[in-house]
């Protein structure tokens, strides 16, 4: 593959692949000196339309301790502000021959869009309600690591569906993978002929949460219900949010997931997210490091038999 940008078009194999190399990178990332060169000599552009904390230092981080020259565009402070158009954008870093291209933005297909026009490899760091590939994948890897397996699991995914990227590359991953997987939220938060996913649908925690082995919570994206069903707070969290009570219902040792940022008290009680016999989430921020430096490498090797061929 030349880019990275969504599960859609992997392979069985080509996850494997990319979970096999993290699991060295988590190694590497556990040691004192972390640095490698693979990278050395590339340039890596990170241009982030949409804010962003885990994604954005995670890309910076891999990056530099890759070996590469690694530029933050602030997108804030670009000429987009003078009208300048995303293409034209895109255009303009591409002709300054980066290799790497990593981009988060607003709206749906905007990454597949600039990845036609740039010669070198675009990673999706998340764009509109569409794929967050690099999100799935550090997911999977939480999920192997913590099951010893990624395959015959019953997954719940919880929560704000209908605006969430994340929720569609882990639905995508996790059937490739041939999981069983659950959403579970309210009918206003779903997306419309889900079932065609070939999932089960619930809009009760306690029924839905019956015997899974994890469990993906969602936050509420607000803004991108622009103007819809905003639902109050205080009710979803009596009814979605989760809580030792509902969790109860999963098998015992069910493993709670949530990919940040966290509503503590919205979608998720405070005190379960920060309890490490049951919380992955600090696991799944560190997975993120080591997935997006197994992603940069691989697709940098694609980059350089391109060059060798040439
Ligand atoms: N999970 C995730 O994408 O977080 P950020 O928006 O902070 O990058």
């Amino acid at each position: 593959h030349r880019h990275l940008l969504g599960i859609e078009p992997l392979h069985q194999e080509d996850i494997r692949t990319i979970l096999d190399l993290s699991e060295r990178y988590v190694d590497l990332n556990r040691q004192s000196k972390k640095h490698l060169d693979v990278l050395s000599g590339l340039t890596q552009i990170n241009m982030f339309f949409e804010n962003s904390t885990r994604t954005q230092a995670s890309f910076e981080l891999a990056g530099k301790r890759l070996g590469a020259d690694v530029m933050n565009m602030a997108m804030q402070a670009s000429s987009l502000k003078k009208g300048e158009t995303l293409i034209d954008t895109a255009l303009t870093l591409n002709a300054m021959h980066p290799d790497l291209l990593v981009v988060r933005h607003p709206h749906s297909g905007a990454v597949n869009l600039l990845a036609d026009k740039v010669n070198c490899a675009v990673l999706n760091a998340g764009d509109g309600r569409h794929e967050h590939p690099t999100q799935a994948l550090l997911d999977a890897l939480t999920i192997r690591r913590a099951k010893g397996r990624l395959h015959r699991l019953s997954i719940a995914i919880c929560g704000d569906i209908a605006h969430s990227r994340v929720a569609r590359s882990n639905l995508l991953l996790l059937g490739k993978m041939e999981n069983r997987v659950r959403l579970i939220g309210p009918p206003t938060l779903m997306p419309s002929r889900i079932e065609e996913f070939g999932v089960e649908v619930f809009d009760d925690m306690r029924e839905g949460l019956r015997d899974v082995d994890v469990v993906m919570m969602l936050r509420l994206q607000k803004e991108r219900m622009d103007g819809g069903f905003i639902p109050s707070e205080r009710e979803y969290y009596h009814r979605f949010g989760l809580d030792e009570e509902k969790l109860a219902h999963a098998k015992p040792d069910a493993i709670v997931m949530h990919p940040g940022p966290m509503n503590r008290g919205v979608e998720i009680d405070g005190t379960l997210a920060d309890d490490i016999n049951r919380s992955v989430i600090q696991e799944q921020v560190e997975m993120g490091v080591a997935v997006r430096m197994a992603a940069m490498d691989l697709l940098s090797r694609h980059g350089r038999e391109g060059e060798d061929q040439a």
